[in-house]
């Protein structure tokens, strides 16, 4: 074991092989099923992206259709589901219900094709995951508002329907395309941490619904996909505190502290800017800011932000940080905002979930051990 060496935090470690995704730095491409993620966030929608990454190639207008039906038709939830989300103590934060909500679906499936760990059997468990979430999601934060059950519009779309369920009214065409533009861009990355969990969980061939529910505890995290709801925060804290005069105070005071700036920085592109914050910031942010009379000024503090942060310290916005602002500007509330990450994250979780099970090795790594030994038990009995 002394001849390999030990990289804390498995720091660009390759762990596994994969034909999902990539992030090809020098390129400054996000690469999915060989296409260009950014490419794939301006031209297609949500639905047809998830069909690419769950079947590695693009539908044809039949496939997607089929695909649209088979989403439609598993979005209702069993029963005891909704009873669950009812039931969920009022201070659970709302991803947690959400992980607890998947945990009991599993008890839906067949026992025999939830312990089927084939390709078909996982992607016929995901694409009915995948349909539910957005159920799951809406109404989790629903019923705590006391807002009552709503069930998904047949007539709408995927994310269209989402949105609709979380603030009751149908979105408009601005809305929908910004958050499919999100929700793409978060479709699939490679091996962050919950990937990396899903995939260390799926190795030991159990099903797909536990791989998942770890991945939704690894995502709740703020170093993960907490972090959109954290960058929000701290401009409305910001705004609360004087706004644009005082953001870059903040911002260096914060620094100072040695505090963590969320939306900022990430483990691979490190001092290189994140496309997706690029794509997100660029095409929505200006445009949806007048949607909320604070919106402008709120624009400013995040300009402030982000000029300091790469001033400071040479770190760029990652996705999460335009992507909690068009949410807020969207009027969508921050405890949904990491639930949606990982509802749109799951064609990338069951893409390697299904790739892990189809040619498996087991994680199994070393430890160095640092701890005592030779204690005896004579004496400290006494
Ligand atoms: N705010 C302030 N400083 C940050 C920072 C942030 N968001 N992200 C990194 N840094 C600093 C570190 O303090 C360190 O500074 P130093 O060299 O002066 O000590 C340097 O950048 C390198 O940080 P390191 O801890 O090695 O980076 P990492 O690879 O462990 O961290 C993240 C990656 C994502 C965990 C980190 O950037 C972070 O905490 N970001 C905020 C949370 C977030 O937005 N997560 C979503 C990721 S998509």
């Amino acid at each position: 074991m002394d001849e390999i060496p030990y990289i804390p935090g498995l720091e660009n470690v390759p762990v596994v092989t994969t034909t999902i995704s990539t992030l090809d730095l020098e390129h400054e491409q996000i690469v999915v099923r060989g296409y260009d993620l950014i490419e794939l966030a301006k031209s297609l929608r949500y639905t047809e992206v998830a069909y690419l990454v769950l079947h590695n190639r693009l539908p044809t207008p039949r496939d997607l259709e089929a695909f649209h039906r088979q989403l439609q038709e598993a979005a209702g939830l069993p029963e005891p589901v909704v009873r669950l989300l009812e039931m969920a103590p009022s201070g659970m934060a709302l991803i947690d219900v959400v992980r607890t909500a998947v945990s009991l679906l599993a008890g839906f499936e067949d026992p025999a094709v939830l312990s089927d760990p084939s390709p078909e059997a996982n992607l016929r468990k995901g694409v009915s995951l995948l349909a539910k979430m957005p159920t799951m999601v809406a109404n989790a934060y629903r019923l705590r508002r006391g807002l009552g059950f709503l069930a998904p519009d047949p007539g709408l779309g995927y994310v269209e329907n989402m949105l609709y369920m979380l603030t009751g009214e149908r979105p408009d065409e601005l809305a929908v395309r910004a958050v499919e533009a999100i929700m793409t861009c978060s479709i699939e990355h490679e091996l962050p941490n919950s990937t990396f969990a899903a995939r260390v969980i799926a190795s030991t061939l159990t099903d797909l619904y536990g791989a998942v529910v770890g991945a939704i505890a690894s995502w709740k995290g703020p170093l993960h996909g907490g972090a959109s709801a954290g960058a929000m925060e701290l401009l409305l804290e910001i705004q609360q505190q004087g706004g644009a005069a005082v953001a870059e105070t903040i911002v260096k005071e914060r620094l100072a502290r040695g505090e963590r700036i969320m939306g900022f920085g990430h483990r691979v592109y490190r001092r290189r800017p994140d496309v997706r914050a690029v794509l997100l910031s660029h095409e929505f942010v200006p445009k949806l800011v007048d949607r909320r009379p604070d919106g402008p000024a709120l624009y400013e503090v995040y300009r402030i932000v982000e000029q300091t942060m790469l001033r400071e310290k040479g770190l760029y916005p990652n996705g999460d940080f335009p992507i909690g602002f068009i949410y807020y500007l969207l009027g969508i509330p921050s405890d949904v905002y990491t639930s949606i990450g990982v509802t749109a994250r799951l064609p990338g979780l069951i893409a390697h979930i299904t790739e892990q099970q189809a040619n498996n090795r087991l994680f199994r790594p070393r430890a160095i051990y640092q701890g005592p030994r030779g204690l005896t038990l004579v004496g400290s009995h006494g």
